[in-house]
């Protein structure tokens, strides 16, 4: 059976309740949520409306007609990105980003957005004397990543956030790694904007998103259209949330197995998933240390840092590496730069990438020891 360490990519296995929450949803209420008054698509209304409960629930916001359904963790950051920012604007970022927020901010750059870029150190990490230094008179905005994708590095979002907060910067999380895998709370952390997605810690589907906005911020949206409320009115801004923001027909599958993956988490606790989830990494991490030609990247593994491991083996291309996981020890990984290139700038690795292992809720100890002794023969025969 396949050993899945490429949780930081998709979460697999699901927990139960997903799958079936999908499938329920596609065979006993498939209706349109929120455009009929027949029971089907009462239903799907109700089921939407669950889960952005069980969202605000999870990331302690007060009101869950702050949370706005998206497609991923991309559309959440481009429709903040773009709703926020205009030219002549200034926006504070970093170079260990994910391409979800470097691709966005060159296009934003070309029509008039200045951007900043603060540049980590090897490990991902950012310094906050780094990030203020850069504070403008015309700075709107600033984003980073919570949890790198590539460096494992958690910045501290809650600290820079109330910092930036105080010279009247607003402050957008990309939560694509950390949303499900560390305690949130958008009540206490001074976070304006954050962005989530489903199919990762969260344990949902692909192609569900989220962007949490707090009450404060407004945003300007690109996307107009039938919300099966106040129909007589052209001006979508006129709206309450959630409707403001959320155009056409929502994904209700989506929306539903998101609802399952987030009772799973609650079910369980963040505090709890994150413990065993370290615990392997840290196990992981000090078994490759002892491997003869394994290189570790990112934070050292008493440091504080998110459930995946990046590494490369003697000379080998990290592509070969997971190739050959894949192929004879039947481990699924990821290698190569994981849309992220500046931080592979940070840690020398934009020849060659870097192999990544990570670990979900259903891995176990015999998960990591196999994917250390199927790294230690690869170094072997290498
Ligand atoms: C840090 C980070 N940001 C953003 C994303 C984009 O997420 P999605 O592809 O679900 O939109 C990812 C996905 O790998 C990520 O790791």
């Amino acid at each position: 059976m396949t050993i899945y360490l490429d949780n930081a990519a998709s979460s697999c296995p699901k927990p139960p309740g997903v799958p079936e929450a999908v499938e329920r949803s596609l065979r006993d209420y498939c209706a349109n949520p929120g455009r009929g008054a027949h029971a089907k698509a009462v239903e799907a209304a109700r089921v939407i409306h669950a889960t952005r409960n069980k969202a605000a629930a999870l990331l302690g916001a007060a009101d869950s007609a702050d949370i706005i359904f998206t497609q991923n963790a991309t559309d959440a950051l481009n429709m903040a990105l773009r709703g926020l920012l205009s030219a002549g604007d200034h926006v504070i970022t970093s170079n260990v980003e994910h391409n979800a927020v470097v691709r966005p901010l060159h296009n934003l750059s070309r029509q008039g957005v200045e951007v900043s870029v603060v540049e980590s150190d090897a490990a991902g990490r950012l310094d906050m004397g780094d990030i203020l230094a850069q504070v403008r008179e015309n700075t709107r905005l600033a984003v980073f990543t919570h949890v790198s994708n590539v460096t494992a590095a958690i910045q501290p979002v809650a600290e820079i956030g109330g910092a930036l907060a105080e010279r009247g910067v607003h402050l957008l999380v990309d939560a694509a790694q950390s949303a499900g895998a560390l305690p949130l709370d958008m009540g206490s952390m001074p976070i304006s904007m954050l962005a989530c997605t489903g199919h990762k810690s969260l344990m949902g589907p692909q192609g569900i998103g989220l962007l949490y906005i707090s009450p404060d911020v407004e945003l300007l949206s690109s996307r107009q259209g039938g919300t099966g409320s106040i129909s007589e009115e052209p001006e979508q801004d006129l709206l309450a949330r959630p409707d403001r923001y959320e155009s056409g027909t929502l994904n209700t599958p989506g929306i539903a197995g998101l609802g399952a993956g987030i009772d799973f988490i609650l079910e369980h606790g963040v505090e709890k998933l994150a413990a065993h989830k370290g615990a392997l990494t840290r196990d992981l991490m000090q078994g490759l240390r002892a491997v003869a030609g394994v290189q570790l990247y990112g934070p050292a593994a008493d440091e504080q840092r998110g459930p995946l491991v990046a590494f490369n083996v003697g000379g080998l291309p990290s592509s070969a590496v997971a190739a050959r996981l894949d192929r004879e020890y039947d481990i699924a990984s990821r290698a190569g730069l994981h849309c992220a290139p500046g931080a592979h700038g940070a840690m020398g690795t934009l020849d060659r990438g870097v192999v990544r292992l990570s670990v979900g809720p259903f891995n176990n100890d015999s998960d990591i020891a196999a994917a250390v002794e199927a790294v230690a023969r690869i170094a072997r025969s290498a």
